[in-house]
C-alpha cells in the first residue's frame, strides 16, 4: 500500500471547492487593500532561512534541508524570508513605498503532527515593505481579521504585544538574564541552551510554560524606551479607530526571530482548536538590510489555510459549493465520432459538458445523468447521428424535443438560461 508520508495530506476534488471559495474570498480582500501577487520559489538556499544567532526551533529543529553537491537547500518553512530575499534581488524598493505583497502556497516544517498541525501546509501571506508607521500595522492586522470576517468566523481573539525596538530589547534581556540566573536547574535543556543565545525565547517554551519562573518573568513592557511605548500605543489607537477589538499579551514573543516591535497572533476560541493560532506576524526592522537591501522596515503575517477550513468547519460555515453541470450526453454509440462533435460544440458554447464513453444501456446512463444533476441532458442513437440531428431534454421542465444539430446553440440558452 502506498500512503503520503506522515503530516501531508491530499485535498481530494470534493473538498476542492472549499479552497476555492476561501482563496476567492482573500483574493477579494486583497485586490480591496491593493496588494499584489508574488510567487516565490518552494526551495531556496539554506542561508535565506538560516540566518545568523538565529535561535528558533523553526529553523534549527524543523526544517527540510538537502543538499545537492556543495549547495545546500531548504524547502521553505514560511514566506516571509523568501518574500524579502526576492524584494531585495529584485530591487523592488525602487518605485512607491510601500510595497505591498501577498503569497499563497506550501510550506515545510518537520514538526510533531495533529490536528491543525501538518509537515505540509498552505499558507497565506502578505507583506507590507517600506514604511515604519504604527498606523501600517494596524491596518495589516486588519486586513487579516477582515478575511475571517469575510470568511464568516468570528470566535476569535486577537493577542498583541510588543518587542520594543533594538535598544529596548537589549535592556529586557539583561533583565531576563539577571532574572534567570539562579533558575536554570528549573528550567528544560533547551531553554538552558536559550539563556545564553535569546534568554526571550524561554518565555516562548512550549515545555516550561507552566512553570512559576516563566509565569513571574519580568514582561517587555517595562524594559521598553519611550519611542517603543509610543509606537505600541499608536498601534493600540489605530486598531480601537478600527473597532479591532484586541487583548494585549505580555508574554507574546512568536516563535520567529526577526520581529521587532509589534507582535499578534489571532486564535480561535473552540476549545476543539486547543486555542490554535489562525494568524500570526508582526514588523521587523532588520530583515530587508540583513538581505543587502536598504535599511527599511516591514510588517506582515501569515495565515494557516488548513487551520482555516478546520475552523469554518467547527463554526459551521459552509464553503463548499454545488458541483453543476449543464449537459450530460447519453451516448449509445460509443465509437462514432458524432458525440465527440456534438460535446465540442456544447463547449464552444461556453456549456460545461460530460460525454458518455461507456458501452452501456439508455437507462443506466439516464441514472448517471441524474447523479451530474445537468441542466440538459442530450440523446444522441444511431437514428441521430444518420440525420445529423439531436434529442435535447430539460431536467427542469422535463420537455424532450429532436432538433437538427445547428439548432443546438438557441435550444441550449433557453434550457440553461431561461
Ligand atoms: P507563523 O506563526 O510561523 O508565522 O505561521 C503563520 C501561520 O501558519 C500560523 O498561525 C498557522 O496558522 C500556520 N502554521 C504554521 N505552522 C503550521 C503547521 N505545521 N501546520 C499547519 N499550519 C501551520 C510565519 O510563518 C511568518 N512568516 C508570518 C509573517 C509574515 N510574519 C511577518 N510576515
Amino acid at each position: 500500500m502506498f500512503k503520503t508520508p506522515r503530516g501531508v495530506q491530499d485535498v481530494l476534488p470534493a473538498d476542492i471547492s472549499k479552497w476555492q471559495t476561501i482563496e476567492e474570498k482573500i483574493l477579494k480582500l486583497c485586490k480591496l487593500y491593493d496588494y499584489k501577487e508574488i510567487r516565490i520559489p518552494v526551495f531556496e538556499y539554506t542561508n535565506v532561512f538560516k540566518r545568523e544567532n538565529d535561535t528558533s526551533d523553526m529553523v534549527n529543529k524543523e526544517m527540510y534541508t538537502f543538499t545537492t553537491g556543495s549547495d545546500s537547500y531548504t524547502l521553505r518553512p514560511e514566506g516571509t524570508a523568501g518574500v524579502i530575499r526576492s524584494f531585495v534581488e529584485n530591487k523592488l524598493y525602487v518605485n512607491d513605498l510601500p510595497v505591498k505583497l501577498f503569497y499563497m502556497g506550501e510550506m515545510f516544517r518537520h514538526e510533531k503532527p495533529q490536528k491543525g498541525r501538518y509537515r505540509q501546509f498552505n499558507q497565506f501571506g502578505i507583506e507590507n515593505i517600506g514604511v515604519k508607521n504604527p498606523i501600517v500595522d494596524a491596518e495589516v492586522i486588519a486586513l487579516g481579521y477582515n478575511i475571517l470576517k469575510e470568511i464568516g468566523i468570528r470566535d476569535i481573539s486577537v493577542k498583541i504585544n510588543t518587542l520594543g525596538d533594538k535598544e529596548s530589547r537589549d535592556n529586557y534581556r539583561k533583565v531576563l538574564l539577571d532574572y534567570f540566573k539562579d533558575k536554570l536547574d528549573d528550567l528544560c535543556f533547551d531553554c538552558q541552551n536559550r539563556y545564553e543565545k535569546n534568554p526571550l525565547r524561554i518565555l516562548d517554551c512550549k515545555i516550561d510554560a507552566d512553570k512559576e519562573s516563566i509565569k513571574n518573568a519580568p514582561i517587555m513592557m517595562d524594559s521598553l524606551n519611550k519611542e517603543s511605548k509610543d509606537y505600541f500605543d499608536s498601534v493600540l489607537r489605530a486598531l480601537e479607530a478600527l473597532d479591532i477589538p484586541y487583548v494585549i499579551d505580555e508574554k507574546l514573543v512568536r516563535g520567529l526571530d526577526y520581529y521587532t516591535h509589534t507582535v499578534f497572533e489571532v486564535i480561535s476560541n473552540s476549545k476543539e482548536m486547543a486555542q490554535s493560532t489562525i494568524f500570526g506576524g508582526g514588523r521587523y526592522d532588520g530583515l530587508v538590510k540583513y538581505f543587502n537591501g536598504p535599511d527599511m522596515s516591514g510588517v506582515g503575517f501569515a495565515i494557516g489555510l488548513e487551520r482555516l477550513l478546520l475552523i469554518s468547519e467547527m463554526e459551521n460555515i459552509d464553503l463548499s459549493k454545488k458541483d453543476e453541470l449543464d449537459v450530460y450526453i447519453i451516448n449509445l454509440s460509443v465509437n462514432d465520432f458524432y458525440g465527440l462533435k456534438v460535446a465540442s460544440k456544447v463547449r464552444e458554447l461556453g456549456y460545461s459538458c460530460e460525454l458518455n464513453f461507456v458501452d452501456r444501456s439508455m437507462k443506466s446512463q439516464f441514472k448517471s445523468s441524474d447523479r451530474y444533476n445537468s441542466k440538459a441532458i442530450i440523446i444522441i442513437g444511431e437514428d441521430e447521428i444518420k440525420e445529423d440531428k439531436i434529442n435535447i431534454k430539460s431536467n427542469k421542465t422535463k420537455e424532450q424535443v429532436r432538433i437538427e444539430l445547428n439548432d443546438l446553440k438557441e435550444k441550449l440558452e433557453k434550457i440553461i438560461e431561461g
